[in-house]
């Protein structure tokens, strides 16, 4: 992609930092951010570039958006990226996730921008009976606010696709890892370990699997697809494999030259991190390869670079 009006919306965060990194020497971005979940620290380091320009807002302030004026694309990530918190406060979800992204496909209509990537989850399969999971999987039973308020957020973006001739790509994110992480069990780990070097606390039973994809995968191929496809369509980002919590615990304390650290086991919810937590997710990544794409690297290579990348910065 070059010579493109590139609004970013999320764009301190972690996986908006990134992607504002990946785009900046061939377009012009714009971030928007209202640092709830972060602070300016990716901010700063992204505005060194004169391609870059941040906007402190909210994608919940209409009159703050439409003083934007008109992209050729929207990368929509703000969100509340916090899954564990739903059960105590659902509503955040549905404000900042669900409504979050009716404004911003409002601001789109009003601004005339027809295009949109936007950063849906695993979580809105719920638990599926079938792994890995196909984009095509139903019915989908999400068991947190968080995967509810990405599947509403897909509602919208479909229908308003269909009003206003959007093209929208819609991306199923696993777990994204690396560079500028602000939370996580990667950042968990280490800041615990950190802390109390000869103990861990590991949320649930440690047995939960999850596929992993590299940040900079996941911000290559949403790019990549969404020029490939040129159509409204929902597409997995993720990675074939899975890699278990205590494996990743075990790269933790490989990374920090810790031995004989005691992992402690909450149990969780049925074995689960907490309520709401999947305790397998796996996609299927078929749509993503047929495509043309390959990750550079899978789930556990994806999670061991994570922890190197992470452990330099914190
Ligand atoms: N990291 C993952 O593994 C993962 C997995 C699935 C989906 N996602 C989705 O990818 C996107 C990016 O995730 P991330 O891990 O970078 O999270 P993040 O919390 O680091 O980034 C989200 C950003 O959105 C901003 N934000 C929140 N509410 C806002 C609002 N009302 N207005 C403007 N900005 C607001 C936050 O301050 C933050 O900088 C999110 O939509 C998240 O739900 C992430």
């Amino acid at each position: 992609m070059r010579g493109k009006k590139i609004l970013i919306t999320g764009a301190a965060g972690f996986i908006g930092s990134n992607m504002a990194t990946f785009l900046l020497n061939d377009n012009e971005v714009v971030g928007i951010d209202n640092f709830s979940n972060v602070d300016d620290r990716f901010v700063r380091v992204l505005s060194k570039n004169r391609n870059f320009v941040f906007r402190k807002g909210d994608i919940n302030d209409l009159e703050f958006m439409k003083g934007l004026g008109k992209f050729d694309l929207v990368i929509h990530l703000a969100a509340n990226s916090d899954v564990r918190g739903g059960s105590s406060d659902p509503m955040l979800d549905f404000r900042v996730n669900a409504q979050g992204t009716m404004n911003v496909l409002e601001f789109m209509r009003l601004s005339d921008t027809s295009q949109m990537a936007f950063a849906s989850s695993s979580t809105v399969y719920g638990e599926a009976t079938q792994l890995p999971t196909p984009e095509s999987y139903g019915p989908y039973l999400p068991i947190s606010s968080y995967g509810a308020s990405k599947m509403a957020g897909e509602g919208f973006i479909a229908a308003y696709s269909h009003y206003y001739s959007f093209r929208s790509t819609v991306f199923r994110f696993a777990n994204i890892v690396g560079k500028n992480s602000t939370h996580g069990v990667i950042f968990d780990f280490i800041n615990k370990l950190r802390k109390d070097n000869r103990s861990l606390e590991i949320l649930g039973d440690g047995t939960q699997r999850k596929s992993y994809m590299h940040v900079n995968d996941c911000a290559g191929s949403i790019i990549y697809v969404h020029e490939k496809l040129q159509k409204t369509d929902i597409v997995n980002l993720g990675n074939l494999g899975t890699t278990s919590v205590t494996r990743i615990a075990d790269s933790v304390t490989k990374a920090m030259k810790l031995e004989n650290v005691a992992y402690r086991y909450t149990g969780g919810f049925e074995g689960r991190g907490w309520k709401g937590d999947v305790k397998i997710a796996e996609l299927a990544i078929d749509k993503l390869t047929s495509l043309g794409w390959k990750n550079s690297m899978g789930s556990d290579a994806a999670v061991d670079h994570a922890v190197t990348e992470t452990l330099a910065q914190i």
